[in-house]
């Protein structure tokens, strides 16, 4: 089995988006989402709904909990 390595998404806006769609069609072998933080509440519901595999979070502060790229 090959080793997936987790993205982290800062900022779940037009870019984030984007990267989160392209990762969870399937568009970057062997990347699965890690975690979704955004300083927008709404936000972090858009992330729960649409991405409910992949942890999410709001943050007042710039995401320094979500920042990680880590092999499983
Ligand atoms: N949109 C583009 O075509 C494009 C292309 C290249 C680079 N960029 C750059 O990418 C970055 C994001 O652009 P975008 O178009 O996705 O913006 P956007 O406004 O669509 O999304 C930004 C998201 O980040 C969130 N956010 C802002 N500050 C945050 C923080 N400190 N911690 C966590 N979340 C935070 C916002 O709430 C929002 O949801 C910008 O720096 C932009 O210059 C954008």
């Amino acid at each position: 089995m090959s080793k997936k390595v987790r993205l982290g998404i800062i900022g779940l806006g037009q870019q984030g988006g984007a990267y989160a769609k392209f990762i969870t069609d399937g568009m970057v072998p062997n990347m699965m989402i890690g975690a979704i933080c955004d300083t927008d509440p709404a936000k972090k519901e858009l992330a729960s709904s649409t991405y409910p595999d992949a942890p999410s979070m709001t943050t007042t502060s710039p995401c320094s909990k979500a920042a990680t790229l880590t092999p499983l």
